[in-house]
């Protein structure tokens, strides 16, 4: 039995999510799981080189830091497995995220946490920059994981959606048709926002079980000022990140509605997500949404979905054998055995690219 692991850290900044998993026709088999959370004075320096605040120098220093601390993630989730190093075929790893701006003349995705550091501190050859293939064919190079939710989520006559909330929300509509394209896109902001707000108003990360934004009212206002956002109306392909929808975007906008108590702005970016997230769905009768990322944590935002995307179903991608946090970084595992069978990793009707590509860049042991 080959082993994978997948390492993932997204664009809420929080930490990074290590997985030991194995792949078994259409099952998935966790063996072991590791969650290094990002130091303060990490994050801090990461969403500052995000926001272009900082040099070559910080660029370099933190490459080589997220570098360390995946490798160590890596080696943690490989010690608490009791599998020896030599069982693992690869290790597939997403990097932290600074910048992706995928649209224009120059598009471009950036992702930190040297790859051969993993190498050479574990001894696994190591996949990694899986983005950047896809964009030179002309995709967004995102999202990734749609192939993924296809090869184990998909059911031949039944509906299927996968509803990412990371720092940035991404839906997978898995038609019940077999035939049919699979689509998928971020549908804009889900913690990112929601984590900045928190994080500038309260001094913590993120607003826990979303027990803050519960306390206030959706300002109706200012909701429709933030929906006025062109991406929400922009036709898929398509992908976001922070260098859109960040603290700053927000305190542009909160310009205009400058005595609104917290806990109201905090509501209403929580409104903001399930709403942008049920106008974007597709309107498949009878289909499930099954939740995975952070912020299916968040029972405020689990109700309101229930609300704004009714009459579907709401679920956890518990109910289909994976833990909502386990999602993402199986997929990065996933990918990574795609690459090393010489199989695509992106799905060109999803990203836009102009073919299949086999996606990352391999450091071998
Ligand atoms: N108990 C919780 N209540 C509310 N939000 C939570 C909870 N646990 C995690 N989150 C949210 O989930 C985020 C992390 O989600 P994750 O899927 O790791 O995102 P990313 O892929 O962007 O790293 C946190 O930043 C936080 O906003
Ligand atoms: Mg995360």
């Amino acid at each position: 039995m080959k082993a994978w692991i997948g390492l993932m850290s997204g664009t809420s900044m929080d930490g990074i999510d290590a997985i030991l998993v194995s792949f078994e026709r259409q099952q998935i088999r966790v063996h072991a799981t590791h969650t290094i959370d990002y130091p303060d004075d990490i994050r801090q320096r990461l969403s500052n080189l995000s926001q272009n605040r900082g040099t070559p120098d910080d660029f370099g220093e933190l490459d080589h830091t997220t570098g360390s601390l995946f490798a160590l993630a890596a080696s943690s989730v490989i010690e608490k497995s009791g599998f020896p190093a030599t069982s693992i075929a690869a290790i597939g790893s997403h990097g932290q995220t600074l910048r992706h701006q995928p649209d224009g003349s120059t598009p471009f995705s950036i992702q930190v946490g040297d790859p051969t550091l993993i190498a050479e501190r574990t001894g696994i050859t190591t996949v990694a920059d899986f983005r950047r293939r896809d964009l030179a064919a002309g995709g967004q190079g995102a999202p990734l994981v749609p192939a993924f939710h296809k090869a184990f989520f998909s059911a031949v006559g039944e509906d299927r959606c996968i509803l990412n909330l990371g720092g940035i929300a991404n839906i997978t509509h898995l038609p019940a048709n077999d035939g049919a394209p699979v689509t998928g896109f971020d549908t804009g902001p889900a913690n990112a926002l929601m984590d900045a707000w928190c994080l500038d108003q309260t001094g913590r990360a993120y607003d826990k079980d979303g027990a803050w934004a519960d306390e206030g009212i959706v300002d109706q206002s200012l909701l429709g000022d933030m929906l006025s956002e062109a991406y929400f109306s922009r036709q898929p392909p398509k992908s976001t990140g922070t260098e859109r929808f960040n603290l700053e975007w927000l305190k542009v906008l909160l310009n205009r509605h400058p005595d609104l108590p917290g806990a109201d702005v905090q509501r209403t970016l929580l409104e903001l997500t399930a709403v942008t997230v049920a106008q974007q769905i597709p309107p498949a009768k009878g289909m499930t949404v099954f939740v995975c990322g952070g912020g299916a944590k968040n029972k405020v935002l689990m109700r309101e979905l229930q609300r704004t995307c009714s009459p579907l179903r709401i679920a956890s991608t518990a109910e289909l054998g994976l833990d909502p946090q386990w999602v993402e970084p199986t997929a990065f595992a996933w990918l990574a055995s795609q690459t090393l069978s010489g199989k695509s990793g992106n799905l060109p009707e999803v990203t836009g690219a102009s073919g299949e590509r086999i996606l990352g860049a391999v450091y071998y042991a």
